[in-house]
């Protein structure tokens, strides 16, 4: 067991004691500052593969891959001293076979030092949930939207509205009995995750899944407001951090171009004046 480890607050098994009880509190970071950030706050890190589409600009979470997802994983590692750190299986890394599951998720925890790994999927990857499971690497399961599957689902459309609520519900009782320590719920109606909630016995975080889950995850650029016209009904903006940041950017521009940056405060004489000069230098 690594010194990390020893210290660590949050556990798989005491997420999944917490079903029924406090909201467990979740965010997604991919970044050392950022995990930093949400640490304090958090039961739960994901280091999701949206990371694709937050900081490397691609259209959907299908071109990530198991190197950017250790990379990133690597450095919010860095950033965690108390939160659960999860990181997401990238489309292609477990869909093959359990054994393929297998050799992905232990790259994925040696080489990140993550506690678990998440994976999108219901009944149809029940067998690689126990496979896993059974062999040391915690799994939380991911049901409802998946969007690993959009050319699948034809879009990022709410999930299990009418009769098809009764396959997710199929979906979120496979995963739990197939040993997942906890399960994600996207994008499906309220009814639907308070059935979900009360029918399993693993704790469901919900996005876009209302307030009748066991705890809530949201994208962490999202709810800072990074991203001007992206606005989904699900998201609540906690800060409008992609705007100030413009309108700093803009202020920065304008003090240059009139060489009002940088000012006498920012600029160093030929003589250091006191010791304390030299140490901010
Ligand atoms: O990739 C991700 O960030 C996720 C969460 C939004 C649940 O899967």
């Amino acid at each position: 067991m690594s010194a990390t480890q020893d210290v660590r607050a949050m556990t798989p098994p005491k997420i999944a004691a917490r079903k029924g009880g406090t909201p467990l509190v979740c965010l997604t970071a991919y970044t050392t500052p950022v995990a930093r950030l949400v640490d304090p706050h958090c039961d739960i890190v994901l280091v999701g593969d949206s990371v694709g589409m937050v900081l490397h600009g691609l259209p959907s979470t299908l071109a990530v891959t198991l190197d950017m997802m250790i990379l990133h994983g690597r450095a919010v590692r860095r950033g965690l001293e108390c939160a659960l750190m999860i990181v997401d299986m990238p489309f292609g890394s477990y869909e093959e076979s359990p054994e393929q599951a297998f050799r992905n998720a232990a790259r994925l925890v040696a080489e990140t030092d993550c506690a678990a790994i998440k994976l999108e999927g219901g009944e149809g990857m029940a067998g690689t949930i126990r496979f896993l499971a059974g062999r040391g690497i915690p799994v939380m399961a991911h049901v409802g939207l998946t969007p690993q599957a959009v050319n699948t689902l034809g879009g990022y459309k709410v999930q299990g509205r009418g009769d098809t609520g009764e396959g997710i519900l199929r979906d979120a009782i496979a995963v739990a009995e197939a040993g997942a320590f906890a399960v994600v719920l996207e994008k499906v109606p309220e009814q639907l995750a308070r059935k979900i909630t009360a029918d399993i016995a693993i704790p469901t975080i919900g996005i876009g899944a209302s307030s009748a889950c066991d705890g809530q995850i949201l994208v962490v650029d999202d709810m800072l407001g990074m991203f001007a016209d992206f606005r989904p009904k699900f998201v609540k903006r906690y800060a409008e951090l992609g705007q100030d940041a413009a309108t700093a950017i803009a202020a920065y521009a304008d003090e240059v171009r009139e060489r009002r940056f940088p000012g006498n405060e920012h600029v160093f004489g030929d003589a250091p004046k006191a010791v304390a000069d030299e140490d901010t230098a």
